[in-house]
């Protein structure tokens, strides 16, 4: 699935769903189409898009499901320039009814086919579990963005985030890789967050994306407005991360 990225890490509050929000919003913002889908029973990324949880009619369960295509299901924004799958707590159940149905690890890449080539990138955010959901955005993939928050535990889960993803590289996507580790919360006055982001270069090189994701209220507060931050406060320390992020994304994937 060459336009397709899942944004995941299976520890909580690392900052995927900003990141899935705002390398979305930034790459609309270079005229790229593109398509978010919601695959957190949590529905973080649906309410910072703008999107009510509370009356969604169909969500990226009835996509998981099969009760809907994804077309049906996707929300167009006219504020800002990017499409949206949303989801709700009901997604919650997919993890335990997908266990009786067949090929349940390639629900979404088979959903995903009809609408793929009407956009030039497809961004997943994942929940913070390597879950049934989680292997379907992974087989689903061409590549994986993964945002680590330099601090002490962050390079504990890494490993079986990274095996996961060499097993279903083995089993189920072959040219499924590692498009990049982010950087998220950054402060540079932290020696700890320095040692750990040196820890990360030493290990993943040119793997680790050079933009780093500053820690900036900015951010925080966009979600509670439900716009991403580049519409909520264009010349912040985030938004512009974002952009820059957004950027070196689009030339990795030229190249
Ligand atoms: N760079 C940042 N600067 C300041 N706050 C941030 C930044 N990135 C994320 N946050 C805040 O940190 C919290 C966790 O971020 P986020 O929801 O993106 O993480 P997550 O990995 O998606 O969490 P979960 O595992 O629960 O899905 C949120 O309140 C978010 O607004
Ligand atoms: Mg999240």
């Amino acid at each position: 699935m060459g336009n397709v990225f899942a944004v995941t890490n299976q520890k909580g509050g690392v900052g995927k769903t900003t990141t899935t929000v705002n390398l979305a919003a930034s790459l609309a913002e270079n005229a790229k189409k593109i398509l978010l889908i919601d695959l957190d029973p949590q529905g973080n990324a649906t309410t910072g898009c703008g999107v009510d949880k509370a009356t969604l009619e169909k969500s990226s369960y009835d996509v998981m499901m099969g009760e809907a295509s994804a077309a049906e299901v996707i929300v167009k924004r006219d504020d800002f320039s990017f499409d949206v799958i949303p989801t709700n707590a009901d997604l919650t159940a997919a993890e335990i009814e997908l266990l009786d149905e067949d090929q349940r690890e390639h629900r979404l890449r088979l959903a995903l086919e009809p609408i793929r080539a009407d956009y030039d990138y497809i961004l997943i955010d994942c929940p913070p579990s390597l879950s049934m959901l989680t292997l379907n955005a992974l087989v689903a993939s061409k590549g994986v963005i993964i945002p680590i928050q330099c601090e002490y535990y962050a390079l504990e889960g890494l490993s079986s985030l990274l095996k996961t993803v060499e097993r279903v590289k083995q089993r189920a996507n072959p040219t499924l890789e590692v498009t990049g580790l982010v950087r998220t919360m950054f402060d540079a006055r932290n020696n700890l967050a320095n040692q750990v982001s040196r820890q990360l270069i030493n290990h993943f090189d040119k793997k680790v994306f050079h933009s780093i994701i500053p820690r900036n209220v900015r951010l925080a507060e966009a979600p509670s407005h439900g716009i991403p931050v580049v519409s909520y406060d264009r010349s912040s320390r985030g938004s512009i991360a974002y952009m820059a992020l957004a950027s070196e994304f689009m030339r990795r994937e030229k190249s």
